[in-house]
C-alpha cells in the first residue's frame, strides 16, 4: 500500500530553529539525576493567582449560563472594567465596545495580530532580541522580516532612524515591547511620541507589546495610546499573566482605535470562540482590584531584584539593575558565548538560566536570568555562580 510522506508546511519551515533544545535537554536530565536544579530560565510567575481572583473565579464557575460560547468579542462587563483601568491607570478614553478586545492571553492576540494587517511580500519590522512570537507570526502571515537590533547604548531601542528608505517603503507593521523582554529596556514618553510621527510618515501600524507595564520599580511605564492620535496607528496588547500572577488562566486584552481592534477581532471570530466566560468575570475582579492585588507582586520582585544584581555584583559580575520586568539581562564574561555560558552554568552550578541566543543573532553576548524563585534560591544561585570563578 502507498504512503504518503508528511511534508511540513513551509512557513514551518521558514521558523529559526529552535535553539533551547540543548539547554532543555541538559535540564531534564540534571532533574532526573537528583540534582538540585535552580530554573532561572522561564518567566512564569512561581507565586499562586491572589485568592481573591481565585475566589472570583470559584463563584462565577457556578453559573451554567457561562458554561456556554463565549462569542461576544468578551463580555461587556470585562471591556467596561479594563476601560476603567485603562483610565485609571493611563489617563486613556477608551470605547469599550470598539476600542477594546480581551484575548486568549496576550500571545494569542500577537500571533494573530500580523494575519490582519500583513499581506504577503510586506514588511514587518521586528526589534531583536525579542519575544519571538513577533517574527513567527509575520513569518505565518507571509511576510519578510526586517530585524531591528536594540542598541544598548540607545537604552536597549532601536534606532529608528537607521532603517533604510526602501524598507521604511514596504514595512506595514512594526513591533516594540516595552518594559522589554529580554533586556529590561524601557521607553518614554516622546520615544513613543517619535514612532508614532514615523508611523505616519510611513504608513506603518505600530503593535507594542505591554506585557510588563506593570511590572516596573521606580516609575510606571507609559502606554503608547497615551500620545495624542496614537490609536489611528497604534494597538498595545496588555496581559493579566505577570500583573496578577495568572499566566495558566490566558487572559490579556488589546487596545486601540476600532478599525485596528475590529481587524484583528475579525481574524479571532474566525479561530476562536472566547475566553471561557467565569475566566472573563476573575480577570474583571484582577483589574477591579489591581491597586491592592498588584502593588505586593511588584515589591516581590524588585526585593529578588536587588537581592541577586547586588549578588551578583559582589561575585565579579558587570550586571545592570533592571528598572522593569523581572528579567536580569547579564553580558557574558570575556570568552563565552551565550549557549556556551548557560552550559556551563547548568552543568557546574545546576542554574538554568537562558541564552541570548534564542532571543535573537544580536544577543549571543547575554544570558538572562528570570527571578522567578524565592529570593534564598536567588542567593543560593549566586553563590554557586561565584564559585566558579568566570
Ligand atoms: C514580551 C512578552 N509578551 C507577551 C507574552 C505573553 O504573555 P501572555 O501570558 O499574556 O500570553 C510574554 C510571555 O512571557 C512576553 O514575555
Amino acid at each position: 500500500m502507498a504512503t504518503t510522506r508528511f511534508v511540513k508546511a513551509e512557513r514551518l519551515q521558514k521558523l529559526p530553529p529552535y535553539l533551547f533544545a540543548e539547554i532543555d535537554r541538559k535540564k531534564k536530565a540534571a532533574i532526573a539525576a537528583g540534582r538540585d536544579v535552580i530554573n532561572l530560565g522561564v518567566g512564569d510567575p512561581d507565586r499562586p493567582t491572589p485568592s481573591a481572583i481565585v475566589k472570583s473565579l470559584q463563584h462565577h464557575v457556578e453559573n451554567p449560563a457561562f458554561h456556554q460560547y463565549a462569542l461576544d468579542q468578551g463580555a461587556p462587563e470585562l471591556r467596561r472594567s479594563i476601560a476603567a483601568f485603562c483610565k485609571a491607570r493611563y489617563g486613556l478614553e477608551l470605547d469599550p465596545e470598539s476600542e477594546i478586545l480581551p484575548l486568549i492571553g496576550s500571545k494569542e492576540g500577537i500571533a494573530h495580530f500580523p494575519l490582519a494587517v500583513l499581506n504577503p511580500g510586506e514588511i514587518s519590522l521586528v526589534p531583536d532580541p525579542c519575544y519571538p512570537v513577533y517574527r513567527s507570526s509575520s513569518l505565518f502571515a507571509g511576510a519578510d522580516i526586517y530585524t531591528m537590533p536594540l542598541e544598548p547604548s540607545l537604552g536597549f531601542r532601536p534606532d529608528l532612524q537607521a532603517i533604510p528608505a526602501d524598507v521604511y517603503k514596504r514595512a506595514r507593521l512594526m513591533f516594540l515591547n516595552y518594559p522589554n523582554n529580554p533586556t529590561g529596556g524601557t521607553a518614554d514618553l516622546p520615544f513613543f511620541e517619535s514612532v508614532v510621527d514615523l508611523a505616519r510618515e510611513h504608513h506603518l501600524v505600530i503593535a507594542q507589546d505591554a506585557a510588563y507595564n506593570e511590572m516596573t520599580f521606580s516609575r510606571p511605564a507609559p502606554s503608547l495610546l497615551q500620545v495624542p492620535g496614537a490609536k489611528e496607528v497604534a494597538i498595545e496588547f496588555h496581559s493579566l499573566s505577570k500583573t496578577f500572577n495568572m499566566t495558566g488562566w490566558r487572559v490579556g486584552f488589546a487596545i486601540g482605535g476600532s478599525t485596528l481592534i475590529s481587524a484583528l477581532g475579525q481574524v479571532k471570530a474566525n479561530t476562536d470562540s472566547g475566553i471561557f466566560t467565569a475566566i472573563q468575570f476573575a480577570a474583571k475582579t484582577a483589574l477591579d482590584e489591581f491597586s491592592t492585588l498588584t502593588p505586593p507582586i511588584r515589591a516581590l520582585y524588585q526585593e529578588r531584584r536587588d537581592a541577586f544584581v547586588s549578588g551578583m555584583r559582589r561575585i565579579g559580575w558587570d550586571v545592570p539593575s533592571p528598572d522593569a520586568t523581572f528579567y536580569v539581562w547579564m553580558p557574558c564574561p570575556e570568552g563565552y558565548t551565550s549557549t556556551e555560558l548557560c552550559g556551563r552554568l547548568l552543568d557546574e552550578a545546576d542554574v538554568v538560566t537562558t541564552p541570548g541566543l534564542g532571543f535573537g543573532r544580536t544577543a549571543d553576548g547575554y544570558i538572562r536570568a528570570a527571578l522567578t524563585v524565592e529570593t534564598p534560591r536567588l542567593i543560593e544561585a549566586v553563590e554557586r555562580i561565584g564559585r566558579l570563578s568566570l
